[in-house]
């Protein structure tokens, strides 16, 4: 039996013969590589960046297609992975270039925004969950206009979110590789519908539930800032919570 790791969700598909296409995020057998179980050395590469959803690509060239959000290899740019002592010269010389591989040293946590609308349940991964403050106990999120996810958040108003453990690599696969326009991403899912209606993953870390502030919703171009209060939550399991450099590591 062969394992073969899609590598652009990181789904490994178990069989002898590689899928005819990833089923979480679609593409074909020409992105499966055969898994070595040994411990293989990290290719040297370059490392190209999604400007519009951070998704990061290793290879000579920039995909012709961002398979998170579909935008074009023109808005990809090259993370200069280049180290160099910091001095007046390297301080000089630095420009956007430069600093977009310092963003990608921003550390995050991965989580899953879920909503609500029509009855309908939909959600997806996210990194940008940040606490603003603690009386009023007040959080952000940072959604793409063109998710279906923001489109449920505008809706209702409310949103949950599941904070995941190290063991939930999947969900984010599930919730951050697929829209919810084209699939049911709950099927199959075991959640509870929180206090205000929105989804809450049965198994997560711990979850929170959030009501938007309609008037500190802040249009950051391609993206919504949504500020919202928190209105309940809890923990639930006692383990890791899963970050983004530690998906990348594995995936
Ligand atoms: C690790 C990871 C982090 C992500 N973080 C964000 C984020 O903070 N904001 C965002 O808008 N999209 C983010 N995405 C992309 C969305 O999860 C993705 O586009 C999703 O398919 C949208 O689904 P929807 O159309 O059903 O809402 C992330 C994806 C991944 C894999």
């Amino acid at each position: 039996m062969n394992k073969w790791r899609c590598s652009v969700c990181g789904y490994i598909h178990e069989g002898a013969e590689l899928p005819e296409k990833c089923p979480i995020c679609g593409v074909g057998p020409e992105e499966f590589t055969l898994v070595i179980e040994t411990p293989a050395p990290k290719q040297a590469g370059k490392r190209w960046k999604c400007t519009v959803c951070d998704y990061v690509h290793s290879g000579d060239t920039p995909p012709d297609k961002c398979p998170v959000c579909g935008v074009g290899s023109e808005l990809f740019v090259l993370l200069l992975d280049e180290v160099l002592e910091l001095t007046t010269e390297a301080v000089l010389a630095a420009g956007l270039d430069t600093a977009n591989s310092a963003v990608d040293k921003i550390s995050y946590g991965l989580y899953i925004v879920t909503s609500v609308k029509d009855n309908k349940f939909n959600g997806q991964c996210c990194n940008t969950l940040f606490q603003l403050t603690s009386n009023p106990l007040r959080v952000s999120v940072c959604l793409n206009k063109n998710n279906l996810t923001h489109e449920y958040l505008m809706d209702s108003g409310v949103f949950a979110v599941s904070l995941l453990t190290t063991d939930q690599t999947e969900a984010v696969r599930r919730f951050g590789y697929q829209s919810g326009r084209t699939t049911d991403k709950f099927a199959g899912v075991e959640y509870i519908a929180g206090k205000n209606g929105c989804p809450i993953l049965k198994n997560c870390l711990a979850y929170i539930e959030a009501s938007i502030l309609p008037k500190k919703m802040v249009d950051v171009g391609t993206h919504t800032l949504f500020v919202a209060d928190v209105t309940a939550g809890r923990m639930v399991a006692n383990q890791e919570a899963l970050t983004y450099s530690f998906y990348r590591s594995i995936k």
